[in-house]
């Protein structure tokens, strides 16, 4: 036979498939391989190349399965599987490299080799075929997995809490319009009650009723609402969610916070039941050693409510701390946590419940200002900066 007609190479027939046999056979085709791959010069040499070796209809690589595979006996027919897969594998990703080599630089082989020995390999194609594609006994690239953040966790943890007592989620927008964010929780327009809330509010809804105008919601008690709106009670639910207030950042305000919101509306639910949910929680939260206590306050859409206070998890409640004043309860023994009260029977007008029928308890707690306690963070600021040797602390 002529020379140049045996240069092409054509899958041969094995009359052994001994170990050594299949190394000499793989051995001549990736030889072949790289030879015509050497060739390759355009986006059009490359596809008669690839159909040539991978083509499902007679390509060689088929012809492998054909002519060694299904030819192997029985006994033979697992290594030679492997060897073949092993095989296609390295020669589809030497098919691949061969592309993306005439893409890199099409026409700087020279320069290619020099610079980046892992482009390089794929533009030197003709490199010996024993070179290995990747070295398996490097160590490999570790991608670091992400985790919960403190705040989410921790509101996360929350949440938790009162779904084993029975709540379930509700959740509402973050852009709310005047009416459940205040008026139908009982603040009335004009009331001072709405200064407690410094709020932002979306430019240009002058022409809109007041109660239509839009805002970023300043807590999550309008969802309070949405919730009665569409739900009869009775109804226990907790609302975790992020608010916004006009609040100049420093280390212990953020004008983007979260909040756990929750309600519950029954028949015959008392201030002890409050009491009784709320020093659970608190219990869970912070140990079991955690005492509670409930001191007078006001909102709108609680009445009576209260300013719910843990003793301090600090000092253990003593207000002083190695011979020193504590200083995260200045001394009091007790630190403010949240707020909460009875459902305001104004409220249950705006939502068609009858206030004679039914009754229930609100409470709504800032997250950031519990993880703060409980991870002794002295900087809210530090939650939202992202610098990953503080977020790690929490993984
Ligand atoms: N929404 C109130 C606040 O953000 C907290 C609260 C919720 C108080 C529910 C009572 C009942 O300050």
């Amino acid at each position: 036979m002529p020379k140049e007609k045996a240069s092409l190479y054509a899958v041969p027939r094995l009359k052994t498939f001994s170990a050594a046999t299949l190394d000499k056979a793989i051995e001549k085709m990736l030889a072949a391989f790289d030879e015509e791959s050497r060739n390759v010069s355009d986006d059009a040499s490359w596809k008669e190349f690839r159909d040539r070796w991978l083509s499902r209809n007679n390509g060689l690589l088929s012809q492998v399965n054909d002519l060694w595979l299904k030819a192997a006996p029985k006994d033979a027919k697992r290594e030679v599987g492997q060897r073949v897969n092993e095989l296609k594998n390295e020669i589809e990703s030497r098919v691949e490299e061969t592309k993306n080599s005439l893409s890199a630089q099409p026409a700087q082989d020279d320069q290619l080799r020099h610079r980046d020995p892992l482009l390089a390999k794929a533009a030197r194609s003709g490199a010996p075929s024993s070179s290995p594609g990747i070295d398996i006994t490097l160590p490999g690239i570790k991608r670091s997995l992400g985790a919960e953040h403190p705040v989410i966790k921790t509101m996360n943890e929350i949440v938790s809490v009162f779904r084993d007592l029975g709540y379930s989620v509700e959740e509402g927008p973050e852009i709310e319009t005047d009416f459940y964010n205040f008026e139908a929780l009982n603040f009335p327009a004009n009331h001072p009650a709405r200064d407690t809330q410094d709020t932002l509010f979306i430019a240009e809804q002058e022409s809109k009723a007041s109660r239509d105008r839009l805002l970023l919601r300043t807590h999550t008690s309008p969802v309070q609402i949405r919730t009665m709106e569409k739900m009869q009670s009775p109804l226990r639910i907790v609302i975790p969610g992020k608010v916004h207030r006009n609040d100049a950042p420093d280390a212990t305000h953020s004008p983007i916070f979260h909040q756990v919101e929750g309600l519950a509306v029954d028949t015959n639910i008392t201030f002890s039941d409050l009491k009784g949910t709320l020093d659970h929680a608190m219990k869970a939260l912070f140990g079991s050693s955690v005492k509670t206590r409930f001191y007078p306050s006001f909102f709108p859409f609680t009445e009576p409510s209260a300013d719910v206070q843990i003793s301090c998890i600090f000092c253990g409640g003593k207000g002083y701390r190695d011979g020193n004043r504590c200083p995260n309860c200045k001394a009091s023994g007790w630190i403010e946590l949240l707020g909460c009260g009875m459902v305001d029977p104004n409220v249950y007008g705006f939502v068609g419940y009858d206030s004679t029928k039914v009754s229930g308890f609100a409470f709504g707690m800032g997250v950031e200002r519990i993880a703060i306690l409980k991870y002794g963070v002295d900087d809210i600021q530090l939650f939202y900066q992202g610098d990953v040797r503080f977020l790690q602390q929490f993984l």
